[in-house]
């Protein structure tokens, strides 16, 4: 079942019913000012921290869902209703929410009267604009009133839900009927004292009436479905004092049969310098000049459709670097539009905000950040290396790293700390991909401090030594990585033993001198050991790269030798030296992640698809077999039934959700990846389709959350609730998806030294066309694909076969013509 359709041309998914099983939201905003909404209109705004400067109010475990949002009520002759279904939820007549790559657009009519209301952050602006069009499709004329609402949050978003005593006498605001471009109001709580900020909700005409006190809009025991104002027909003018401020201008519209109106919202907001707060002497009424300034920019329709058509544009610029055509529609979508999409969108958010993370909770993951840019560094790529510089400069001078860091100060979270054994690899990671995309081999000597220390800087190449260096010295006794805390698996805490209720799985290490050891961080050190390897030949450092290339073959051997279960890779050694993920045990018999990192490193890989008797393809049949499900792959088989007190929180979980037994969508590209390097593309692309939302928006009643981006988790074959998804947006599996899909099925990757070409994608897709700017030139990419496993494609450069794979880079400006067959 379906609840709405791709619209791909207008790059957009349209909900076509407000019954949706869960909120189906998007992201406005990709510099300062972000906002979130959802297919019903709810969500809230914040400048750049959704928790410290957080605008509007949101309701978190609400009943309904979704409550608190940007909204704006209709009363027609006593009749009132909300173009966005909620929160008064009258019938609509027609309802529609398309949700665009930076804006939505949602359309309610009723009654003959259709409300059509676009919403986005502009391009260069810290403001939410709303254009809402109001039609009278009747033939009779009509006289209505629209009563805007938003309510403001106290900037804090954790104190405003928790601090009553005080944050209920402390709210202000300034309304301004008359102001230059319209009536605005002014939501100036703690300006007063220590803020220099403030925010705006104007409209730009002239406002009949207005409220800023919630409980005269909404009068005493009503929700908002009932808000009183509203069915008055008229505003109370109210002016808040302390409780709940909130913004509501009222304007009469007449229409006659066929005519429409254009009101445009603005919802901005406003720094001052310290010395530019106040508009008079006596501190009481604030400096409006830059508010004023943002209104007078969105004044007309005309400056409001232009300045969307330049959020068009920018969009349409960034999402050209890779491209795909296909005549596979699904695939082409979710490459084309929206796995970019998400991949900026994380970007943008990090872990923080999201209808699953409240934005009051987690910094920045070191490991998330390192693999989130992997996804986005073609698209961005001097913000991937501004991320790169952050992020290497709150590792520790032992080479260990913060888990996370806070986005304001860029300062590593001491409650989290450190000790999470794959964390340092990452970093390799991240710095390998940014060099590779833009040879930009100079930002191995750019100077980064440890522990933000000023006064500690050291080239980023010795950052990536450190990260090198720290799983080089913390072998166990099978020469294996100790996992630490918990490696990618944050819920695998083999040194926990954790009895107390509450106690974080992540930061508790109740029992010491263990010898716990990952087999997956093993295939990591060999993945991105080599990738060090040839940066480091690369800075003129030969011996370096010898050395690493060394180590590297030690572990290679390591793992085969202690990690290699006789059917499929183990997972782990466990505090004691006990094995994880063998098939002598009942429960956890074998693990998705080591099985899809080591293959994708290249261990135990032989004579390609049909040399049964390689550790690679016997891994990958036992995947397939074992963790196999029509939803996915999930983590692990059989899901653990009770708590296991050696394996922490991976026990925790009811079997079949989250790390227990879940399809944890972020590691199913590796095993597609893994795949490929074993030549069976068209295994590659089945498990690549299993979790693609748009392949999955058939069964949207089972899956139940957005159809056009990835969740972290599906239910796995044992959970209660299987095929349901969790977890939508922030994770990820938005950037390993992209980098299966775009450089491992459809085969096009940037190396150093040019453009690989080695599609691997099954014969499914016979014939496809990938357009890929690199280093500023552009390669059109055209393939014809037998789909045949284990066969490679032959090159055709503009009109020269060539031996192997790679492409060498052309000047900037150059468009090559790479025809592939295989
Ligand atoms: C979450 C975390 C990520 C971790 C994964 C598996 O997605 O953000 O860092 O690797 O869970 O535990
Ligand atoms: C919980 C989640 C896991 C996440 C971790 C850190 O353990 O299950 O997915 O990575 O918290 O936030």
């Amino acid at each position: 079942m379906q609840y709405g359709h791709f619209d791909d041309e207008a790059r957009e998914y349209v909900v076509t019913t407000p019954h949706t099983p869960y909120p189906w939201i998007n992201y406005l905003g990709s510099e300062q000012f972000f906002s979130l909404i959802s297919h019903q209109g709810g969500g809230y705004s914040f400048y750049r921290d959704a928790r410290m400067r957080r605008l509007t109010r949101y309701r978190y475990n609400n009943i309904p869902a979704d409550a608190g949002g940007r909204y704006l009520y209709v009363h027609d002759d006593g009749d009132v209703w909300t173009p966005t279904w909620m929160p008064v939820k009258a019938d609509l007549d027609h309802f529609e929410a398309r949700h665009g790559l930076g804006y939505t657009k949602i359309t309610g009519e009723r009654r003959g009267v259709r409300v059509e209301t676009l919403v986005f952050v502009p391009v260069g602006e810290n403001a939410e604009v709303q254009r809402v069009t109001v039609t009278n499709t009747s033939d009779a004329p009509k006289s209505l009133t629209l009563f805007s609402f938003v309510e403001f949050c106290l900037w804090n978003a954790h104190d405003d839900q928790t601090n009553y005593q005080r944050n209920l006498s402390i709210g202000e605001v300034e309304v301004e009927q008359d102001a230059p471009h319209g009536s605005a109001i002014y939501h100036k709580t703690e300006y007063r004292e220590r803020r220099d900020h403030y925010a705006v909700f104007a409209v730009n005409t002239h406002a009949d009436g207005f409220d800023t006190d919630r409980d005269t809009f909404v009068g005493a025991y009503n929700s908002l479905g009932e808000a009183a104002v509203p069915r008055a027909g008229h505003s109370a003018n109210s002016v808040a004092s302390g409780w709940y401020p909130i913004g509501s201008h009222s304007v009469h519209v007449e229409l006659a049969p066929g005519e429409s109106r254009t009101l445009v919202y603005v919802l901005g907001y406003v720094e001052n310098p310290d010395e530019e707060k106040w508009a008079d002497d006596a501190h009481q009424v604030i400096n409006k000049t830059r508010a004023h300034a943002l209104t007078s920019r969105f004044a007309t329709t005309e400056q409001t459709d232009a300045a969307f058509d330049a959020l068009v544009t920018s969009w349409t610029d960034l999402l050209s670097t890779y491209s795909v055509r296909s005549g596979e529609p699904k695939l082409d979508r979710m490459v084309n539009i929206w796995n970019q999409y998400q991949c900026m969108v994380t970007f943008n958010m990090s872990r923080s905000a999201s209808y699953f993370e409240t934005g009051i909770g987690r910094g920045m993951g070191f490991r998330d950040s390192n693999q989130d840019l992997l996804g986005f560094v073609h698209l961005i790529p001097a913000r991937a290396r501004e991320r790169l510089i952050d992020t290497a400069s709150t590792q520790l001078p032992d080479g260990s790293a913060y888990h996370q860091y806070q986005p304001l100060t860029k300062r590593g979270n001491n409650d989290v700390g450190s000790g999470f054994n794959d964390d340092p690899l990452w970093l390799i990671a991240g710095v390998a991909a940014y060099v590779r995309e833009t040879g930009d081999l100079a930002i191995l000597d750019e100077g980064a401090p440890f522990d933000n220390e000023p006064g500690t800087e050291v080239p980023l190449f010795e950052h990536l030594t450190r990260s090198f260096e720290h799983a080089v010295t913390h072998r166990g006794p099978h020469g294996l990585p100790l996992i630490g805390r918990a490696d990618w698996n944050d819920c695998l805490n083999l040194n926990c033993f954790s009895t107390t209720p509450g106690e974080s799985f992540q930061t508790t290490e109740n029992k010491a001198g263990g010898v716990a050891e990952s087999v997956f961080i093993a295939a990591m050190f060999v993945k991105y050991g080599e990738e060090y390897a040839q940066l480091a030949e690369r800075h003129g450092l030969p011996d370096v790269a010898a050395r690493a290339r060394g180590l590297v073959e030690e572990m290679r051997t390591a793992t085969m030798e202690h990690g290699w279960d006789g059917r499929w890779f183990r997972r782990a050694y466990d505090f004691f030296g006990n094995p994880i993920g063998t098939d002598a045990s009942d429960e956890g018999k074998i693990w998705i992640e080591p099985q899809g990192f080591a293959v994708l490193a290249g261990i135990g890989i032989g004579s390609g698809p049909d040399d049964v008797s390689s550790p690679a393809v016997q891994a990958l049949d036992a995947v397939e077999e074992m963790l196999g499900t029509p939803h996915g792959l999930v983590l692990q088989y059989p899901a653990y039934t009770t708590y296991h007190i050696e394996l922490g929180e991976v026990s925790t979980y009811p079997p079949g959700y989250k790390e227990n037994g879940g399809i944890f969508c972020h590691n199913n590209p590796w095993v597609a990846i893994a795949e490929t390097m074993v030549g069976r593309g068209d295994k590659a692309f089945d498990h690549y389709r299993r979790i693609s939302p748009a392949y999955r928006e058939e069964i949207s009643d089972v899956h139940r959350l957005e159809p056009y981006v990835y969740a972290q988790m599906i239910a796995g074959k044992e959970a209660v609730r299987a095929g349901e998804a969790k977890n939508s947006w922030l994770t990820g599996t938005a950037a390993w998806n992209f980098v299966a899909v775009s450089q491992y099925l459809l085969g096009v990757r940037p190396d150093f030294d040019g453009l690989v070409v080695d599609p691997q994608i099954g014969p499914d897709v016979p014939e496809f066309t990938v357009t890929r700017v690199a280093r500023g030139a552009t390669y059109v990419v055209s393939v014809t694909n037998s789909g045949a496993r284990g066969s490679r494609a032959t090159l055709v450069v503009d009109g020269t076969p060539i031996a192997g794979n790679l492409v060498p880079y052309a000047p900037a400006g150059a468009t090559v013509h790479i025809q592939a067959t295989l």
